[in-house]
């Protein structure tokens, strides 16, 4: 069978900038960068894409590229028991698409309640009570929410559309959306600077607080926000890249792709919180009013900015669209990473395989549109991509490091890339990534153990510690084990 391939190199690139410009550029990044000490942020976010970033994008292109395979046979190919690295970061995508889609479901209902902005006056008590129809607590689960449930299946059957033939559907989708978007950001960025008061929004968001880089927590977030952004540890850009011919370019790629996105984040950014200068300034408040964390940032304190707008409508429009469409685009690079293993594993017909991964993904975000989908979200947000995925990270660093020969990946990464890779790079892979991020988790851990994540019940936390971090990981374990002994 031949493999799948990327018609150009552009659509490639198109295809892994987008997987990792998604919600986490738009929503998480401007927030985090107010949290942890604005423009000081900065440093720790460029040095966490320097130091782990690019070097593990390096690593997962040449991966996929060299082997031709997605991240389960690619692994198994350094050593057989590795096969459960693999299994695990697709275990942890699978996770992820499940919360992901129905965020992308919220933006779906966003853009359509965007004609005559019918948020009203109260943005707030419309996202928790309209459209997420919140419980006070976890412990109350409710019933699924109909609104959030509609949205997630017309999203779902969008994304199986995108993925069903693979490389020949995803092409075609993401040499649309990728100009598309941009062009929507780009006009909604000048919207935003000229806006009165943004000037001020803006000198709030980048304002350096340099004491935030004492704070251990600083640094874990922006390199646990690294990883996410850029769909390294999932799978993804191993299996994207494994479309790419032997002889494409690799380190030149991996960069356009980092810095692209820092880059959009940067920048979203800036329509953030130059949008909410403006709101401060037309109310008369100080900004620091106005800011809110999580999801209340992207859905009750921008519209509500968008709506004090000229054109109101026009622009809340224009800027849910964008977020259906980075969201769809990061969404469905999941779903295929997925589809690339499980056709390689079953050597079924991708439609098939597709529907069925897209079917079960559809049912394991049900728990998210219920009245409590918000906590359960953010619970299994929080271990995914704080303990989870860093340590998927740190399993490819050993595996490639230790194993497969950091110096020999090497070899062939500068054979065929224009941007000569030195020594660093395996100094990274084996020490410097692996290193950091050990210490990353167990800082993680000592502060989950000195007190449990939001204040969730226990039951909660062990959901969270299960359903991210111990399911994976078993189901992980024993999949390669049931191979092996079949094949004995
Ligand atoms: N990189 C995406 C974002 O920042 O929103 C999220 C994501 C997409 C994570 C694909 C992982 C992934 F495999």
């Amino acid at each position: 069978m031949l493999r799948d391939r990327w018609p150009t190199r552009l659509t490639f690139l198109f295809a892994a900038v987008t997987s990792a410009i998604g919600l986490g550029a738009v929503w998480r990044f401007p927030y985090l960068t107010y949290k942890y000490g604005g423009g000081a942020f900065l440093l720790p976010y460029l040095i966490a894409l320097v130091v782990a970033g690019i070097p593990l994008l390096i690593l997962e292109f040449a991966l996929g590229q060299k082997l031709q395979k997605g991240a389960v046979d690619a692994l198994a190919s350094i050593k057989r028991k590795f096969s459960f690295i693999g299994w695990w970061a697709l275990f942890i995508g699978f996770i992820v698409i499940s919360y992901y889609s129905v965020v992308m479901g919220w933006s779906i209902i966003y853009f359509f309640a965007s004609i005559g902005t019918q948020w009203g006056d109260d943005p707030k008590a419309y996202f928790f009570n309209n459209v997420l129809q919140l419980s006070d607590s976890i412990n109350h689960i409710g019933s699924v929410t109909a609104i959030v449930f509609i949205a997630l299946v017309v999203g779902w059957i969008g994304l199986y559309f995108s993925v069903w033939k693979g490389t020949k559907s995803v092409s075609k989708v993401v040499n649309f959306t990728t100009p598309f978007a941009l062009v929507l950001f780009l006009v909604m960025l000048v919207r935003a600077v000229t806006l009165e008061g943004s000037m001020e929004g803006m000198a709030y968001y980048l304002k350096p607080n340099f004491s935030a880089l004492l704070d251990a927590e600083v640094w874990i977030a922006a390199f646990s926000q690294i990883f996410f952004q850029l769909s390294v540890g999932f799978g993804v850009m191993i299996a994207y890249a494994s479309f790419n011919d032997r002889k494409e370019d690799i380190s030149k790629n991996a960069v356009v792709v980092g810095v692209a996105t820092v880059i959009f984040s940067i920048l979203a950014g800036v329509i953030i919180f130059g949008t909410l200068g403006f709101m401060a300034s037309s109310q008369n408040v100080p900004i620091d009013k106005v800011v809110a964390s999580g999801p209340g940032l992207a859905f009750v304190v921008f519209p509500k900015a968008l709506s004090l707008m000229p054109f109101a409508s026009f622009f809340s429009m224009l800027f849910f669209l964008i977020l259906v469409t980075i969201a769809y685009d990061s969404a469905f690079s999941l779903v295929e990473a997925i589809d690339t293993v499980m056709v390689e594993k079953t050597k079924m017909k991708r439609e098939v395989i597709a529907l069925i991964v897209c079917i079960f993904g559809l049912f394991s975000g049900i728990v998210f549109t219920t009245n409590a989908g918000l906590y359960f979200l953010d619970v299994i947000d929080h271990f995914v991509n704080s303990y989870s995925l860093v340590a998927v990270g740190i399993l490819e660093c050993i595996a490639v490091g230790w194993f497969l020969g950091a110096g020999k990946l090497r070899v062939y990464i500068n054979k065929v890339s224009d941007i000569k890779i030195g020594k660093w790079w395996e100094y990274s892979i084996k020490y410097t990534v692996p290193i950091i991020l050990s210490i990353a988790i167990i800082a993680q851990l000592m502060k989950e153990l000195k007190s449990p994540y939001e204040g969730y019940p226990q039951w909660a936390i062990w959901l969270g510690w299960i359903a991210a971090v111990i399911a994976p990981f078993a189901i992980a374990f024993l999949i390669p084990q049931k191979n092996v002994q079949k094949r004995q």
